[in-house]
Formats: C-alpha cells, structure tokens, sequence
C-alpha cells in the first residue's frame, strides 16, 4: 500500500508547541500579518528575525510526542510511505521519520536571497549575519514559507498524492492552501482519504472516513489498526 499522510501543527500541540488558529487568530501574540509575510520582513526585519530566533530556541525545550513516534514507526510499515508536514519544528525527524518533506520550510535553516544557499543555522539568525556561502552581509532569512509564497516540494508531493492508496490528513485546519487541496486531489486518485484531528477541519467534508480525538491517541491506533 502507498501511503501520503500530510501533518499540522495539532500534531505537535501536546508537545507543547501552539498551533495557528485556536488562538483567537494570534499566534504567539503577533498577528500573522506581522511575523510570517515577506512584506513583514522588509518592513521590520528585526521583528520577524527575532520572532523566529524565540521559536526555534522554544524548541529545544519540546519532544516529540506519541504521535510524532507512530508515524516514525508506520514508515515501517508499508511499500511507501511520505510524510508531508507544514510544520516548521523537527518533531518528525527527531521521532525518526526518514520520507519527510518540510512543504513550508524549517526553523532551524537559513536561506540567503542572494546565492539561494540553504544551511543550517547556528545560534540565532541576525539582520546583520553573513551568508555562509557567498558571504553576503545581511542577506540571510528564515527558510520558512511565508504567506504568499510558493511552498517547497510541490511537484514530489503532487506525484505522490496522484499514485497514492491511503491520505491521512493529521492536526491540519484545512484552512491553508495548496496543503488544503491535497485531500480533493487523493480523492480523484481513487485513494481513501482519512482526517484525524481533534475536532472536525474545514474540509471535513471532503473526507471519506474520521476520527476525532487528540493525535496521541488516534493516531497510533489509526495506524496499529490498518
Ligand atoms: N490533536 C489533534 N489535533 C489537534 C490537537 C491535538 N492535540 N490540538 C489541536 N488540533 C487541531 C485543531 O483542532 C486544528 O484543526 O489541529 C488543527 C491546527 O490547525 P491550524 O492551527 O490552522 O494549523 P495548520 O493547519 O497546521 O496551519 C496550516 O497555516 O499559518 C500557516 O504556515 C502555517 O503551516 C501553517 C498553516
């Protein structure tokens, strides 16, 4: 069986680490439009550098959860196996994914907008850091999908949900697009489509089967189960 199961942040939410939208559209305290656009980062790039340098220190103080340990484990499982995941932590690859494809960038990366070179980021990223590889002042940003931009992998992730037999969509509002259209296409491939979430998303829907409850217990059982 091949399997695509796309991932959220209620995933990473009894981690400890906050999702999006339950938070009266606040996300640790800033407006989106503050921290997570391109725009935001012209305006006031100090800003968003040290929203993102507090985010990525916050995750030294999580782990990964039941959750993030049964997809590791279901990888195992199966012929194949991808895990797409719009979440910027590393819960996943700490918990032992191998297939995984960070669709919105990852906290700990930096990309520099003059070479396009991606590395790794140690300590915090500053205004003024120089890029390791062209050594541009200055030219270093978040490797974070922001709004408006075009998420990564998309062509992979398009094959796959095309020749797929099994979408889980997990701990994702459905609210955000082109992740959001990831079920209709599973669908017209003749995959089964399942949601496991806390409560019902937006595209409740469009989903075939449902289970409803916290990621730590529905989706090891989930997959114990199949
Ligand atoms: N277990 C399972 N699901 C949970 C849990 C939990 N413990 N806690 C919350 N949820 C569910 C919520 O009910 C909600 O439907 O997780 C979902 C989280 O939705 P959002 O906050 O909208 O997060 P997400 O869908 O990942 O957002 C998509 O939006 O802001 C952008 O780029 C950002 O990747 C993000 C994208």
């Amino acid at each position: 069986m091949k399997v695509v199961v796309l991932t959220g942040a209620g995933i990473s939410a009894e981690s400890g680490l906050s999702t999006f939208r339950d938070n009266d559209g606040l996300w640790e305290n800033h407006r989106v439009e503050e921290v997570a656009t391109p725009e935001a980062f012209d305006r006031n790039p100090e800003l968003v550098q040290r929203f993102y340098n507090m985010r990525r220190a916050n995750l030294k103080s999580v782990e990964p959860n039941a959750a993030h340990v049964a997809l590791a484990q279901a990888e195992q499982q199966f012929e194949s196996f991808l895990l797409v995941t719009q979440n910027v932590d590393d819960l996943h690859e700490r918990a032992g994914s191998k297939n995984l494809l960070h669709m919105h960038g990852e906290l700990l990366k930096q990309r520099c907008v003059q070479c396009h070179d991606v590395s790794e980021i140690i300590g915090e990223l500053s205004v003024n850091a120089i890029c390791p590889n062209c050594d541009g002042v200055g030219s270093l940003r978040p490797d974070i999908v922001w709004f408006g931009e075009m998420p990564y992998f998309m062509d992979d992730i398009m094959a796959a949900l095309m020749d797929c037999d099994l979408f889980v969509s997990i701990g994702t509002s459905g609210s955000v697009y082109p992740a959001a259209g990831f079920v209709q296409i599973a669908n017209q491939s003749g995959a089964r489509t399942v949601e496991l979430n806390l409560e019902p998303g937006d595209l409740q829907s469009e989903f075939q089967q449902a289970q409803y409850g916290k990621a730590t217990a529905v989706v090891g059982e989930f997959f114990g189960n199949l």
